[in-house]
């Protein structure tokens, strides 16, 4: 018997299991659950092989699954649907678009990555908010990965799990990102945050109580749409890819920490890359040091690189970020790709109320969607459900 390591996931996970039962007409062979996450700092770092700092978030996308002749889809998002793929060697399966994209996108990949899968029945349900920049794909791909791997044998370690849980999303789906969110699914660990160097996956888990310090992490769904996100994120690592290229470096990772380009854009996307990583560095040393209330401004310095230098915030996130400020929040920034999405704020649980009153009143003011804010905290990674 496994021992549930999150009730919520064990919950979710019994709403998959019913799914497939109405669906399929028997008792799924196993059940797994993959997080969402945050990340709370090291942002557009992951793709120029640099330092990110993400943690799980208690939603899950729980994946019931049993082998099959056939592979079949079920989702009990929206009305639920039931998806046939007959021939996932072909990354244009028929029929097999929006969210079953990534169920067969992970099949296709873990058979181009050497660990065969034979067809399955799959139902998932998920709590992981959708288009939040909370995760909500990769915490699907992951818990379908898992599920795959498990029925048909495989002992794949985790990170290189992410690595084909990415190449799902890349190839599969079409996607051009990092390896941040999978391995943040995969590889993040209860009441931890998780330093990650990109470039080999190595990994530190920090300690990151911060109800024990009398701080409260708020997330902030701004509630707007991504917009323009996949072009933008595509021409920010043309952009990152072009400026090593100009160094002659590898990656801009390895540039050097005061390199200059002559062209601005490309400065500036440099300038944005090299400070972040260092903001990571400096994020974990003041963890190590027990002084969690002094990572605020390391959070809102990198909120300020990424709205002025990188380009990708929002004027829904930039109000999030403000708000928060002037409320009294010790750091905030936007979380995940930008362009809408999530914003973070660590604040003093005290003011945890007038934060959250403050970026609604704000975001009415301005008249933006209403903000959802919920707080954060530190939940498990990917793990059978049953
Ligand atoms: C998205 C991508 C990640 C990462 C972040 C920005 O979440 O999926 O790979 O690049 O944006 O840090």
């Amino acid at each position: 018997m496994l021992k549930p390591i999150d009730a919520h996931a064990v919950e979710l996970a019994e709403t998959a299991a019913a799914a497939f039962r109405a669906t399929f007409g028997s008792e799924p062979e196993g059940v797994w659950a993959a997080p969402g996450r945050v990340n709370l700092i090291g942002e557009h770092t992951d793709y120029n092989d640099g330092f990110v700092m993400p943690f799980a978030l208690p939603f899950y996308a729980a994946a019931a699954a049993s082998k099959a002749d056939t592979w079949e889809f079920h989702s009990t998002y929206g009305e639920g649907a039931t998806v046939r793929a007959e021939d996932l060697g072909s990354a244009a399966a028929d029929g097999v678009d929006g969210w079953a994209a990534y169920l067969a996108g992970v099949a296709w990949a873990l058979n181009e990555s050497g660990y065969p899968v034979a067809p399955a029945r799959i139902a998932i349900h998920s709590d992981v908010p959708h288009g939040a920049g909370l995760s909500s794909s990769a915490a699907l791909e992951c818990a379908v990965l898992l599920a795959l791997a498990d029925l048909y044998g495989h002992e794949i370690d985790r990170p290189e799990a992410a690595r084909i849980a990415q190449r799902a999303e890349n190839e599969y789906v079409g996607a051009p990102t990092g390896v941040l969110d999978q391995s943040a699914s995969l590889l993040c660990m209860e009441g931890n945050v998780m330093f990650m160097d990109c470039r080999d996956l190595a990994r530190e888990q920090e300690p990151f109580d911060l109800a024990a310090e009398g701080l409260t992490m708020l997330v902030i769904d701004t509630n707007a749409p991504h917009r323009h996100a996949d072009g933008e994120y595509a021409s920010r690592r043309a952009d990152c890819e072009e400026a090593a290229r100009l160094l002659g470096v590898p990656s801009l990772r390895d540039a050097p920490r005061h390199a200059y380009l002559d062209d601005d854009r490309l400065s500036r996307r440099l300038r944005h890359v090299v400070s972040e990583n260092q903001r990571v560095l400096d994020t974990v040393q003041v963890l190590k040091e027990g002084l969690v209330a002094r990572i605020g401004p390391l959070l809102t310095a990198s909120h300020v690189s990424l709205r002025d230098d990188y380009e990708v915030s929002s004027v829904e996130l930039d109000s999030a970020v403000e708000a928060s400020l002037k409320a009294g929040a010790l750091g905030a920034r936007m979380t995940g790709g930008g362009f809408g999405g999530s914003a973070i704020a660590l604040v003093e649980t005290a003011a945890a109320g007038k934060v959250e009153a403050a970026v609604i009143e704000a975001a009415a003011a301005k008249g933006l969607p209403t903000p959802r804010v919920f707080t954060a905290r530190a939940a498990a990674g990917a793990h059978r459900v049953r």
